[in-house]
C-alpha cells in the first residue's frame, strides 16, 4: 500500500530517488576525498611548466581526447602494451583531466619519450608520413601558431590562485620560456613528458 502511494506521486518519488542516489554517490565520493592517494600528487609530479601547459591547452582545444584516452587501466593487456597503470596522484594538476573514454588511437598516458621529437614533428604535420595506415588528422597549422607568453603567465597565475604550487619566479619566467615557440613545439613538449614520472621505461 505504501509503495503504491510513492508510485502514484511523482513529486514524492522524485525526492526519494534523489535521496537514494545521493547516498550512493556520497559512499563513493567521500572516502576518495579523504584518501591522500587520490588528492596528493604522486611523488615527483609537478604542475606543468609553461611550455607543457601551453601544449596541454592545444591538446584540449584540438579535441585530441576524442580519439585518445589518457588512463591506463590495471589490466595485464594494458600494462603490457602501455606501461604501469595510471594512479590518481598523477593527475592532480590536470584541470580538466583528459582521461577520455574513446580509443580510436592508442592511449597516450605514457607516450612520453616513446618516440623522438622529430617523429612527433612529422607525425603531427601528417601522420601518414610515419604510419601509412593512420586515420589521425594532420595538424599543420600548429607549426605556424606562436604561443602567447603573456597568456600562459596569466594562466599560471590563475592556477596558482587555485592552489597549484607555482612559484612567483616560475610565473615571471613563463613568457621568456615560451618565447619564439610554436604550438607544435608546445604540444610535443607536453606529449614527451606525459606519464614519465611513473614510467618504468
Ligand atoms: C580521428 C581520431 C584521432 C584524433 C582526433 C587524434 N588522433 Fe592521434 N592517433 C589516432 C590514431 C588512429 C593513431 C594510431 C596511428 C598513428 O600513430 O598515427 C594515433 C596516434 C597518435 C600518437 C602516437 C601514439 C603511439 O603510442 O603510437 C600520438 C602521440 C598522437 N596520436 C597524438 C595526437 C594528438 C596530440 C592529437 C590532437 C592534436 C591527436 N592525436 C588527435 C587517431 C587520432
Amino acid at each position: 500500500m505504501k509503495h503504491e502511494k510513492i508510485e502514484k506521486n511523482i513529486n514524492l518519488m522524485s525526492v526519494l530517488i534523489i535521496v537514494v542516489i545521493s547516498i550512493g554517490g556520497l559512499i563513493e565520493i567521500l572516502p576518495l576525498m579523504a584518501s591522500s592517494a587520490a588528492t596528493e600528487p604522486y611523488e615527483g609530479v609537478r604542475p606543468y611548466p609553461a611550455l607543457q601547459l601551453a601544449g596541454r591547452d592545444v591538446y584540449v582545444r584540438e579535441g585530441c581526447y576524442a580519439c585518445h584516452s589518457q588512463q591506463i587501466r590495471p589490466f595485464r593487456s594494458e600494462t603490457e602494451r602501455y606501461g604501469p597503470y595510471s594512479v590518481a596522484g598523477e593527475f592532480v594538476y590536470d584541470r580538466p583531466f583528459q582521461f577520455g573514454s574513446k580509443r580510436t588511437g592508442p592511449d597516450l598516458a605514457r607516450v612520453g619519450k616513446r618516440y623522438s621529437d622529430d617523429w612527433h614533428r612529422i607525425h603531427m604535420m601528417n601522420p601518414r608520413d610515419v604510419v601509412p595506415e593512420s586515420n589521425m588528422p594532420g595538424y599543420p597549422w600548429l607549426a605556424k601558431n606562436m604561443v602567447d607568453g603573456e597568456l600562459i603567465a596569466s594562466k599560471m597565475k590563475t592556477l596558482q590562485t587555485l592552489g597549484d604550487p607555482y612559484t612567483d619566479e616560475e610565473i615571471a619566467a613563463a613568457a621568456q620560456a615560451v618565447a619564439g615557440k610554436t604550438e607544435l613545439d608546445a604540444i610535443i613538449d607536453y606529449l614527451q613528458n606525459l606519464g614519465t614520472v611513473r614510467s618504468a621505461r
